[in-house]
C-alpha cells in the first residue's frame, strides 16, 4: 500500500490510553482499508515510562514528555488522555498553536478552559475534536453535531455519571448502603480516584457544560448551574420515590427557553417517572435523551466509561481526524453567537443564562419532625406562606425515638419559592432535621 501514513502520538497510557492503544493495535488493518492510509502509533507519553502495562510498547516509542509529542512537527493527531487541567491544558494548546489535530477525552478541561481551546485550534489552524468527553462510547457529541443538526433542542437530560447510576441502582435494588457500594464502585474502578468529583455531581456538570455548548453554543461553568449530588440521598428516599411511581436518577438537564433566549443548565438527583425510559438505565450506563423541534425525542443509552467505551469513542475522534487530514472533510462547526453573527453580518442577541431561582418544578421533601399533634399543620402553613402548595403526604416512623418521616411532593413551583420554604422549615423547633430537597422531573418524551 502506498498510501499516506497518518503518525499518531498518546499523551497518556493509562485506562483509556492503554484502551485506544489496545484496540487500534487489534483492529488496524480493517481501519485502515476503511480510511486508505496507513496508521502508527508513533509515540506514547507517560509519567513512569518503567511501569508494567497490559499493552506491549516498543521502549522506542515511549517519552516520558508529553510536550514533546504535541511539538513533534512528524506527529499528525495528538490525544489528550492524561486527565486533570494543568499539564493537559499546555499539552493541547501546545499542540493546537501548531496546527495539529488534538483529541480528548477530557471533560474537565473542556468546561474550564473550551473557549481558550477552540480559539486557540482557530488561530493556530488545528482542530479539537472530544467525543470521549462525554458518555463513553454513546456517540452523542456526533448525534448533537451531525445526525441532529437540523434540530434546535428545547430540552436535554441524562444520566451522565455511571458511577452515580451504579450506586443509586444497587441502593434501589438490593438495599446495600451507600458506604459499602461506593467501596466495591472504587474496587471495580468505576469511581475516581478522588470520588467528590462524581458523587457530588462535578463530573456531570463537566459533561453538561459540553452538551450546553454543542446544542445552544455558549460555554457555561459550573458557579452559573445548580450542582447536587447524591450523597445525601438515602435508601428510604429511593423506597419512598418507588411508592410515589418514581425512581431516583442523578441527571444534568439543559434547558433553552427561545422566546426570553434563555438557558438553564443544571445537575441534581431527579424523581423520573417509572415509565420513562431513562429510569430503567441501570449500573454503570448512561443514558440522555434529546428533545429536538424537527425529530422530536430521540434517546442514546450505552456505557458511559470503562477502558474500552471510552476507546471506542477516542478512535471514533480519530477516523474523523484522518478523514480531515485526507480529504479536507470537516465536522459540522457548533453555531455559536459570536459565529452566527459573523456569518450573518448581523447582531445576534447573545443567549442569556437563566436566573437559577425561576427554574421550576414540582418537588419532594423529605423532613424528620416530632412526632406529635399539629406540626403537619405548621409545615402546611409554612408552605402556603410562600406560595407553595402540597400535592401528596406519606407519614413514617423515622429512625428517632420520638419522631417521624414526613414525605411531601409539592405541585409545580420555582426554587425560590422552594428555597424559602426550606429555611422557614429548617427554623421550626418541631422540625428536627435539615429538610432534604429533591426535584421531580415530569419530562414528556
Ligand atoms: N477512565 C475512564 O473510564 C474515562 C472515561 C471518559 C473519559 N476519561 C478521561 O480520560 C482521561 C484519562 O483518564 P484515565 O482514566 O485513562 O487516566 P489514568 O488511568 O490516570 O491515566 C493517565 C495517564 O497519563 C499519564 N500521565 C499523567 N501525568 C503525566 C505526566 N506529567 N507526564 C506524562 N504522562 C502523564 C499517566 O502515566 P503513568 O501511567 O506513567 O502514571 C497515565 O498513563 C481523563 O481526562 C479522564 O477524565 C476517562
Amino acid at each position: 500500500m502506498s498510501s499516506r501514513t497518518i503518525r499518531i502520538g498518546l499523551c497518556g497510557l493509562g485506562t483509556v490510553g492503554q484502551g485506544v492503544w489496545k484496540h487500534l493495535s487489534a483492529n488496524r488493518s480493517a481501519l485502515e482499508a476503511r480510511l486508505g492510509v496507513r496508521i502508527d502509533l508513533a509515540k506514547a507519553a507517560v509519567r513512569d515510562p518503567r511501569k508494567v502495562r497490559a499493552v506491549t510498547v516498543p521502549a522506542g516509542k515511549l517519552v516520558a514528555d508529553p510536550l514533546s509529542i504535541a511539538t513533534d512537527p512528524t506527529i499528525d493527531i495528538v490525544c489528550e488522555l492524561m486527565g486533570g487541567t494543568g499539564l493537559a491544558k499546555d499539552v493541547t494548546l501546545a499542540a493546537l498553536h501548531a496546527g495539529k489535530i488534538v483529541v480528548s477525552a477530557n471533560k474537565a478541561l473542556l468546561c474550564e478552559h473550551g473557549a481558550a481551546l477552540f480559539a486557540a485550534a482557530r488561530k493556530g489552524g488545528g482542530r479539537f475534536f472530544f467525543e470521549a468527553s462525554v458518555a463513553g462510547g454513546i456517540p452523542i457529541i456526533k448525534a448533537l453535531r451531525e445526525g441532529l443538526v437540523a434540530n434546535r433542542f428545547k430540552l436535554i437530560y441524562g444520566i451522565l455519571n455511571g458511577t452515580c447510576n451504579y450506586i443509586l441502582t444497587r441502593m434501589a435494588s438490593e438495599g446495600a448502603g451507600y458506604p459499602q457500594i461506593l467501596a466495591d464502585a472504587k474496587r471495580l474502578g468505576y469511581a475516581e480516584a478522588d470520588e467528590s468529583l462524581d458523587v457530588e455531581g462535578w463530573d456531570t456538570a463537566h459533561k453538561a457544560s459540553i452538551l450546553a455548548y454543542l446544542a445552544h453554543g455558549v460555554w457555561v461553568k459550573t458557579p452559573h448551574m445548580i450542582v447536587d449530588g447524591i450523597t445525601q440521598i438515602t435508601q428510604a428516599d429511593l423506597k419512598y420515590a418507588a411508592t410515589l411511581g418514581y425512581g431516583i436518577k442523578l441527571l444534568a438537564v439543559i434547558t433553552r427557553d427561545f422566546e426570553r433566549n434563555e438557558l438553564f443548565v443544571r445537575v441534581h438527583p431527579t424523581l423520573v417517572p417509572k415509565d420513562r425510559v431513562l429510569a430503567n438505565v441501570n449500573g454503570v450506563f448512561n443514558g440522555i435523551a434529546v428533545m429536538g423541534d424537527v425529530v422530536g425525542t430521540t434517546t442514546y443509552i450505552g456505557r458511559g466509561a470503562g477502558q474500552d467505551a471510552t476507546a471506542s469513542a477516542v478512535i471514533s475522534d480519530i477516523a474523523d481526524a484522518i478523514v480531515l487530514l485526507t480529504t479536507g472533510r470537516d465536522i459540522t462547526p457548533v453555531a455559536t453567537t459570536a459565529g452566527v453573527a459573523e456569518l450573518l453580518s448581523v447582531p445576534v442577541q447573545p443567549l442569556r443564562l437563566s436566573p437559577l431561582e425561576r427554574i421550576r418544578s414540582r418537588y419532594y421533601v423529605r423532613t424528620t419532625v416530632k412526632d406529635r399533634p399539629g406540626v403537619l399543620a405548621q409545615i402546611a402553613t409554612v408552605m402556603a406562606r410562600n406560595g407553595v402548595s402540597i400535592e401528596s403526604v406519606i407519614q413514617t416512623t423515622a429512625e428517632r425515638p420520638e419522631a417521624a418521616s414526613l414525605i411531601l411532593t409539592t405541585h409545580e413551583s420555582d426554587e425560590k419559592a422552594m428555597r424559602a420554604t426550606l429555611n422557614a422549615l429548617g427554623r421550626l423547633k418541631s422540625v428536627v432535621e435539615k429538610p432534604l430537597l429533591l426535584r421531580i422531573g415530569d419530562f414528556s418524551e
